[in-house]
């Protein structure tokens, strides 16, 4: 297993469409399993294979909390199925540092795909996990968070990112 460089806004990956998996081998396999550990490593709940350079449609989620057991999974080619009700809550991304948005979301979702050991699963999910599918699906679509917030506040981060580049680069 190995810890794997978690890509930035605005790296061009991010933005891309990801392919679909149509063959669950041992590559696919491995990529979980560094995933899994990345997203442990940086105290996410949610990971995308673009996050980390693969551009290829799979997914791993633990919503669980900090003091309790592991409860992780991953989903190659997730599909949200139907949908349910609204939600607002606060995100953040692992890509994108330093932003935390309140973000309206759907409240329930029904997600199929399939698990890595190749058979079809359907997660339902409701409340913090079906907001962390959302996001993580969002991402193997090339959509983030500053996607779905106003052109305005996209502009402050911007500026906030470019004045912190600007910041290093004096220093
Ligand atoms: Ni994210």
């Amino acid at each position: 297993m190995a810890v794997l460089e978690i890509l930035k806004y605005p790296h061009p990956l991010l933005k891309k469409r990801c392919e679909k998996v149509d063959r669950i081998d041992g590559e696919v396999k491995k990529l979980i399993r560094d995933m899994t550990e990345t997203m442990y490593q940086a105290n996410g709940i949610g990971l995308a294979a673009c996050q980390v350079g693969v551009s290829r449609r799979v997914i791993v989620v633990d919503v669980s909390p900090i003091d309790q057991e592991k409860d992780f999974f991953a989903i190659i080619n997730p599909e949200v199925i139907s949908e349910e009700g609204e939600i607002e809550h606060e995100e953040g991304c692992l890509s994108v540092p330093d932003c935390s948005e309140k973000l309206k979301r759907k409240e329930k979702v029904l997600v199929r795909g399939f698990s890595a050991a190749g058979k079809e699963i359907e997660i339902p999910a409701e409340g913090i996990l079906a907001i962390a599918l959302q996001h993580e699906i969002d991402h193997i679509n090339g959509v983030l968070i500053l996607d779905r917030i106003s052109r305005l506040k996209r502009e402050l981060y911007r500026n906030k990112l470019k004045k912190e580049r600007r910041k290093k680069e004096d220093g």
